[in-house]
């Protein structure tokens, strides 16, 4: 049975359990402030076979590793002097950093690798979690291969029965997964666009070089490979122009406050995806939207296409797997 415990307080929540779980080696999914984690202890290999089986996740495809502080980092992996500073300033938060493990890392949280991705998590109930029970593993907490979960409803859909314990904690703030960084190259490469945007890394780090996964090249960050974050039925992206063939049709149009009141205001088959004007407002609803279509009896669903800088940038990230069908 699955003890799903409801926070009110952020600041004081009562997660005794949920750390008990953890230091006993079961599972535990947790809010953070972009998506909900799905936790073991990540010193006990058992523990974090686990997180691999109840997920349905490749054995090739490793896990974050979410501490809650920048000594902490230096526990488990070798951080360079020259970042200190910079990662001081973008931590906790949305962004994880690919480095090179220690010893007491075991190859199970990495997939084989040498080196591991480390996240300082900023959500209150995260940072207790992890001052309770130690460096938590963690993959998004979906089932592989569905959107990551942004609220608690998404991950009972997914792992009710199949996990120990899940934290509700209420709807993630940022609603897509973290930047990942890798810190291991000559200069920082960027593997996965995230909340904290190509923009400002490169004010923060100088230059970065972002990373496009070619044709037949084994990727550098080993989920890329994989088709993620999809709904079920059938996702189109198109033009914001091409939406108004869509209206009122048996294709659910997901689009922007904006759009449809400039363009479709009298349309019905709309689903609101969040405002032009407030980007953020996309990524924190955008996985629920894609969860929502196949709740729908809607043919299949078209998005509009959004552009591309910022935020906009890791959020056409996101939306061009979901409509990719490989
Ligand atoms: O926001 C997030 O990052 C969420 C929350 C729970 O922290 N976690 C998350 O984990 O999105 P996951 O497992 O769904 O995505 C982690 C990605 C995968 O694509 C994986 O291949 C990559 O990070 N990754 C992990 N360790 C790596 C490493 N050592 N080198 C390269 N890529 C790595
Ligand atoms: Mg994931």
């Amino acid at each position: 049975d699955t003890k799903i415990i409801k926070v009110d307080d952020l600041y004081n929540p009562d997660i005794s359990y949920a750390c008990e779980v953890l230091k006993s080696g079961g599972l535990v999914a947790f809010p953070t402030e972009t998506v909900y984690g799905l936790g073991a202890t990540a010193t006990n290999p058992e523990a974090v076979k686990k997180i691999f089986q109840v997920k349905g996740r490749p054995a090739d495809n490793p896990l974050i590793v979410h501490v809650s502080s920048v000594d902490e980092i230096e526990n488990i992996a070798y951080l360079s002097e020259k970042y200190i500073d910079i990662i001081k300033k973008v931590t906790p938060g949305p962004i994880t950093f690919v480095l090179k493990k220690k010893e007491n890392i075991p190859s199970e949280v990495t997939a084989g690798l040498e080196t591991v991705g480390v996240r300082i998590p900023a959500h209150p109930v995260a940072q207790k979690l992890i001052n309770c029970s130690g460096p938590i593993a963690a993959p998004s907490a979906n089932r592989s291969g569905k959107p990551s979960p942004t609220d608690a409803n998404a991950v009972i859909e997914d792992l009710n029965g199949l996990v120990e314990c899940i934290i509700d904690a209420g709807e993630c703030a940022f609603g897509i997964e973290s930047t990942i960084v890798d810190l291991t190259k000559d200069f920082p490469v960027v593997l996965r666009p995230g909340p904290i945007t190509l923009e400002e890394l490169t004010q923060l780090f100088g230059v970065v070089e972002f990373y496009q996964l070619k044709e037949g090249e084994k990727p550098l960050a080993p989920g890329m490979k994989y088709r993620h974050y999809a709904p079920e039925k059938h996702l189109e992206l198109v033009d914001q122009s091409a939406l108004l063939e869509y209206q009122n049709t048996d294709v659910l149009i997901l689009c922007t406050k904006e759009t449809k009141e400039r363009l479709i205001p009298n349309a019905k088959n709309v689903y609101i995806i969040g405002e032009l004007s407030k980007p953020y407002t996309i990524a924190q609803n955008l996985y629920r939207s894609f969860r929502d279509i196949d709740k729908t009896n809607y043919k299949y669903a078209v998005i509009e296409k959004l552009p591309e800088y910022g935020i906009f940038f890791s959020i056409m990230n996101r939306i061009k797997k979901a409509v990719s069908k490989k």
